[in-house]
């Protein structure tokens, strides 16, 4: 799938181009270890900001999500990422911009991802919410750089969403179920429970994800492991969480957290991850162990 090396490094320098609460750009120091070079294709069903795919750029991969809005970004940005920088060129962060752009019924693919990057890089942490019309509603962010986007970056996400081997879909997580095979690499990194509200990921509520919905991951990801493929969960470090991924290898990571809205308070935070599968099985030895980061959590 990918040369150890390259794990060490993240395979050719390729970075998320959008912002995205709960994205794991600062957790990967602490997962990529744990990958081995030969696996299968990979899954990612909550993609997000997509930190975890494009620090791998695997050969084979299916990623998708729940929100058609980012879907449809990330098709507009595999077609026309040169038309999204020519939309983006012109443009600098202020609020008369922002609300301009928030009311833009974009038409085309340079459109739809300019403006998408647009906002996700000038409202408030990198926030996605829509209101009831489906109108983005986070408010501006006041960003303190008019830099808006990594074009070259830009550029290599694309050349990475356009290969052959790469499919993009629109689904709930439970579908990959059905090509899941054994020794494929599937990564969960859904909404986290809500209790855990006090990391960042307080915008995810039971309306989105909801406790039935975490039972339906739990089943899923014991289906996957007993079918031979190698799975990662993410979530809140919760026992109710740990007592839904009972028998399956867990990790403890502790972080210090920077609240957004108050950048000197800082909390001490911990996440779970559960791992299993054949590939791992030299770190299932230990129920729990764990590490400890300083980085913090909001969104990238
Ligand atoms: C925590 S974020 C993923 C962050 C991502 N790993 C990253 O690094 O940026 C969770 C994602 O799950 C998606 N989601 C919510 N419910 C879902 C469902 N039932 N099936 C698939 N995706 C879902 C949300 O749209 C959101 O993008």
């Amino acid at each position: 799938m990918h040369s150890t090396e390259a794990s060490e490094k993240g395979f050719a320098n390729v970075r998320p181009f959008l912002r995205w609460a709960g994205s794991k750009r600062r957790l990967l120091k602490h997962l990529v270890p744990f990958i081995p070079g030969q696996l299968g294709k990979y899954y990612e069903p909550f993609l997000g900001g997509g930190s975890l795919f494009f620090f791998l750029c695997p050969d084979r991969a299916e990623i998708s999500d729940a929100s058609a809005s980012l879907m449809d970004i990330y098709r507009a940005i595999k077609r026309d990422p040169e038309g999204v920088l020519e939309f983006l060129r012109p443009l600098r962060p202020s609020r008369s911009a922002f609300e301009q752009i928030k009311e833009m019924t974009p038409a085309s693919d340079a459109e739809k991802g300019g403006s998408f990057i647009f906002l996700n890089r000038a409202c408030w942490n990198g926030l996605y919410r829509v209101n009831s019309d489906g109108k983005f509603n986070v408010p501006y962010g006041w960003p303190k750089t008019n830099h808006l986007i990594d074009a070259d970056n830009l550029r290599r996400c694309a050349k990475q969403l356009r290969r052959r081997s790469v499919s993009l879909r629109h689904q709930d997580f439970e579908e990959i179920s059905k090509r899941v095979e054994k020794n494929d690499f599937v990564f969960f990194d859904p909404p986290y429970v809500t209790s855990h509200n006090m990391n960042g990921f307080v915008d995810w509520n039971e309306d989105l994800f909801s406790w039935k919905d975490q039972i339906r991951l739990a089943e899923l990801t014991q289906l996957l492991i007993y079918k031979g493929a190698n799975v990662w969960v993410t979530n809140a470090d919760h026992r109710d969480v740990r007592d839904l991924y009972r028998g399956i290898h867990y990790r403890q990571i502790t972080r210090i957290s920077t609240l957004a809205a108050d950048k000197t308070r800082r909390t001490k935070t911990s996440e779970a991850i559960f791992v299993g599968g054949p590939a791992f099985a030299e770190v299932q030895g230990t129920r729990r162990d764990s590490y400890a980061d300083t980085g913090n959590c909001r969104a990238d």
